[in-house]
């Protein structure tokens, strides 16, 4: 498997879209664990999955279904995601972040991005939702950073500023909908793991106290490829269950993938709402 690709091989994939779709969509979004109904709002749709594309890695976890849908949303064409590539599945980081680059490259500028989370912050309860107004790389701290290997100055620069992950503007608008919609909009970081095995009370408290309020295993190297190429991002947690700090409490994948029943016509408020406004 591709420690890299090479942008011929993104190339490669971007062609095999133009010829699945007459659709040019400006804005994607990737739906996490749970969240794979909110597609279903998509009218008249082109579905492609993941494996009828080249290079492209599948998506191997229940909850996830490994498809692109593009079709209209609120006026917009929209280029949705159902099911995301994780780290924990044993691809690599350049896999994981291919289909962002595809994006990018297909005219994608506006990227938002949904996980299933943790809720870190004591406050939170499961079946909330969070703007992530920032992340924790830890990935990247140890090593797994996305942008690693060569740079593409097509692409973007080989030091990408990280000043603004999460765009402010789109922040704004996702603050005004919640406000409309009267939903309770939580604001926070996301921690993003490697994952597969849930964290341990002292994770937990170390990521509490490292300024976390949320904790999850994907977004985080999306959303730095993303910005590498320049696309706006703005991101979402839907709160599953609340972390177990103090070891009282177990979390199961099941409880993940209910929670996002909650979780999901709250998020698809939000996003319409934004779509509206782009
Ligand atoms: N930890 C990590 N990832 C998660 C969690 C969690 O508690 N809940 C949903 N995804």
């Amino acid at each position: 498997m591709s420690a890299h690709f090479s942008l011929d091989q993104i190339d490669e994939i971007v062609k095999t879209l133009q010829s699945r779709t007459s659709y040019r969509p400006r804005v994607s979004i990737i739906l996490g664990s749970g969240l794979n109904d909110l597609a279903n709002s998509v009218q008249t749709p082109d579905v492609i999955p993941f494996g009828e594309l080249p290079h492209f890695p599948v998506s191997t976890v229940f909850g996830h279904a490994g498809r692109i849908i593009i079709g209209e949303l609120e006026g917009q064409t929209v280029f949705v995601m159902q099911g995301r590539i994780h780290f924990y599945e044993g691809y690599t980081m350049a896999q994981v972040t291919l289909p962002i680059r595809v994006m990018q490259r297909f005219g994608i500028e506006t990227m938002i991005v949904t996980n299933a989370a943790g809720g870190v912050n004591p406050e939170f309860i499961p079946g909330d939702v969070m703007l992530i107004t920032d992340h924790l790389n830890f990935l990247g701290m140890m090593g797994h950073n996305p942008l690693m290997g060569p740079n593409y100055d097509e692409i973007g620069p080989r030091f990408p500023d990280m000043s603004q992950p999460y765009d402010r503007a789109l922040c704004d608008l996702a603050r005004g909908v919640a406000k409309k919609e009267k939903i309770t909009l939580r604001e926070g970081v996301y921690a993003g793991l490697s994952g597969p095995s849930f964290e341990g009370p002292a994770d937990l408290r170390f990521l509490r106290l490292a300024g976390a309020d949320s904790v999850g295993m994907s977004t985080v190297p999306e959303v730095i490829v993303a910005r590498h190429g320049g696309l706006r991002v703005l991101g979402f947690s839907g709160i599953s269950n609340k972390a177990n700090l103090d070891g009282s409490t177990v979390t199961t994948h099941e409880e993940v993938i209910e929670a996002g029943k909650v979780i999901t016509p709250k998020m698809e408020k939000l996003i319409r709402g934004v779509l509206r406004q782009l």
